[in-house]
């Protein structure tokens, strides 16, 4: 039988990633949040659920959920992980519906997790799509191994490999995960409080400090656009500023906005926030007094954790994932900043040893590719176009079978070519 492509949809904190199955890129990139009428007891799950019937489709997500008057707006998700379970089935139900315009019944679906999902999380996804929606497959993959895999597009043949360190930044959270032949070291993971959020917050407050023209109300998304069109990362911020201070009309940038309530223009002028506000990923002091270890130290630090076996590995494959990692020279700086931290550990421990022994030089090799703003997505949409993906779903008359348990664990994915 002639299948139809599997629907690939991965729900993060901050944007849902829609498509089907073989394309480049998704079809809809959508804010995670979804409006519900304030009546309908928000905070209550269970009196939510019985009042199920007409008002349930009284519902929007994506940005018409923030047109929408006289209801409330709601993030199923948070820090990655799904929070209320009955607005996931309702978001899902408008994501197939409305969105794809896909029948369930004809698809496979291919939906990402986070990492340290639980296996509870796993079942009332399974029973979301099999039950409500009676999808004939389900694959639910790892967000960082779909990152990986997604990185062979920039990578030769012989350099493909499920093993690997993935750098997740989207908006909530930084995540550094290794993993080793398709499989998370979960005891290793870390992750970091800086990403988008974090950073488009900080450069509000320097944009506050001097900027005067911009309405109080839009400063987020005026901090939001600025820092998507013109932040980049620099290699020494002394110099940097120093730049600056010599040529401004060279490196100063002007954002135009409109007011949306007096529709009247403005302008800002944009300075030093160009590289201050990503440089908050090396300095994180300069935005959070509680904590300040750069990310590079952090990459460091997972790596040194993970059985020695995979260490080299793991060094030479650092891959980027996720739109905060959009920055202009987010990999070079990366790449250069872990190298010293490595190379200043493997001296340490020359000296120690009185120079007798040397340490064998480890490359350091962080790869950036044109796809890494979607790279989970875009994972998932090579993997779920592959012959192999349909004998690894979990199927509807094995749930049926045996139940939501099966759905359980995964198995994971091995080549795809
Ligand atoms: N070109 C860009 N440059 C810098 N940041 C960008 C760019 N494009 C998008 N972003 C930022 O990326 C973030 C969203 O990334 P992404 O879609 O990967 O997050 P998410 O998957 O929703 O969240 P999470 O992975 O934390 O659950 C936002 O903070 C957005 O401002
Ligand atoms: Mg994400």
């Amino acid at each position: 039988m002639d299948k139809l492509p599997p629907c690939v949809i991965d729900v993060g904190t901050g944007y849902t990633k829609l498509g089907f199955a073989g394309n480049k890129e998704p079809q809809f990139i959508i804010p995670s949040a979804i409006a519900i009428k304030e009546t309908a007891k928000i905070g209550e799950q269970t009196t939510r659920r019985l009042g199920k019937g007409v008002e349930d489709l009284d519902f929007f997500i994506g940005d018409e959920a923030f047109d929408a008057t006289g209801y409330a707006v709601k993030y199923p998700v948070r820090h990655g992980l799904v929070e209320d379970w009955d607005l996931m089935e309702r978001f899902l139900e408008q994501c197939i519906f409305k969105y794809l315009r896909a029948e369930p019944e004809d698809h496979y679906f291919l939906l990402t997790e986070p990492p340290l999902n639980t296996p509870e999380n796993r079942e009332y996804t399974a029973e979301i799509m099999f039950e409500s929606f009676n999808v004939p497959g389900l694959y639910i993959a790892v967000q960082a191994v779909l990152a990986l895999a997604a990185s062979w597009t920039s990578r030769s043949h012989e350099d493909r490999t499920l093993t690997g360190i993935v750098i997740d930044s989207g908006d909530g959270v930084t995540h550094v995960i290794p993993v080793a032949e398709g499989y998370v070291i979960g005891s290793c993971i870390k992750h970091i409080p800086i990403a988008g959020r974090n950073i488009t917050y900080f450069i509000q407050s320097l944009l506050r400090e001097r900027e005067i023209g911009i309405p109080p109300e839009q400063s987020l998304e005026t901090a939001k656009a600025i820092k998507e069109k013109y932040c980049y990362i620099c290699p020494d911020i002394a110099k940097e500023f120093a730049k600056y201070d010599s040529d401004p009309a060279k490196w100063m940038k002007k954002f135009d906005g409109v007011n949306s309530v007096t529709k009247q223009n403005f302008s800002v002028d944009i300075g030093y926030e160009r590289f201050l506000g990503p440089e908050i990923f090396f300095h994180p002091e300069f935005s959070n007094p509680d904590f300040n270890i750069p990310l590079s130290q952090i990459v460091d630090d997972v790596i040194q954790n993970c059985p020695i076996d995979v260490r080299r590995p793991l060094y030479n494959n650092i891959v980027l994932s996720g739109g905060s990692t959009m920055f202009k020279d987010f990999g070079r700086r990366l790449q250069r900043d872990i190298k010293k931290t490595v190379d200043a550990r493997l001296k340490q421990s020359e000296d120690l040893g009185g120079g007798r022994l040397k340490p064998k030089p480890i490359d350091v090799q962080v790869v950036s590719h044109h796809m890494q703003r979607y790279a989970v997505w875009f994972g998932g949409s090579m993997w779920g176009s592959t012959p192999e993906f349909y004998p690894m779903c979990h199927t509807k008359e094995a749930y049926e079978e045996y139940g939501p348990s099966i759905c359980r664990h995964n198995p994971v994915f091995g080549t795809m070519t």
